[in-house]
């Protein structure tokens, strides 16, 4: 069934869900587009993320992509149509990257935010970044025990 036909998404609709959100957590395009320069200001300094983003050409193009998935993710306002997972497959990103990036978008957070606003975004970050560590990184298992030979 196509979501759209049983919850009609409608511009109405949509800028009442971000007006309660801001109502509420105090996040708007202002402040989470002065999070993201603070946060990927210290993410580029960052001894374990940094060179992550060495290879970002284009930061303004970067801050402004960032804007428009946070203000979907986090305000409903539905403008951003990228591929998360893509964009980071070539990156090698591991689980230490992980942790970093979301101790750092805390503390970020919590410096930038309301308690409510903060709650809100890491709420958010935390999920996105496990489902993307997953699609990621393959799970380290321990090896099978050899079988015997009629097992
Ligand atoms: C684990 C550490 C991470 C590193 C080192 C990292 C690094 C990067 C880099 C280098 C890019 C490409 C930028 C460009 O070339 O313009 C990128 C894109 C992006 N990242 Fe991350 N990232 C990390 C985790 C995350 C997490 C957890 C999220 C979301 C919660 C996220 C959201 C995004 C988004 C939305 C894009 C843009 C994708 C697109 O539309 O092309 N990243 N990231």
């Amino acid at each position: 069934m196509n979501p759209s036909i049983a919850f009609p998404e409608t511009a109405e609709r949509r800028a009442a869900l971000t007006a309660e959100v801001t109502a509420r957590t105090g996040l708007d395009e202002v402040s989470i587009e002065a999070f993201l320069r603070a946060f990927y200001g210290a993410a580029r300094e960052d001894e374990v993320l940094g060179p992550a983003f060495a290879g970002v050409a284009d930061w303004e193009g970067h801050i402004a992509n960032l804007k428009s998935f946070w203000s979907s993710v986090a305000l409903m306002t539905g403008g951003y149509h990228g591929q998360p997972m893509q964009a980071h497959r070539a990156l090698a990103l591991t689980p230490a990257h992980f942790a970093r990036w979301l101790a750092l978008f805390e503390r970020t957070a919590r410096a930038c935010f309301t308690e409510a606003g903060a709650a809100h975004m890491l709420e958010r970050a935390r999920r996105i970044a496990r489902s993307l560590e997953m699609g990621l990184i393959p799970l380290q298992l321990p090896p099978r025990p050899a079988q015997g030979p009629s097992a």
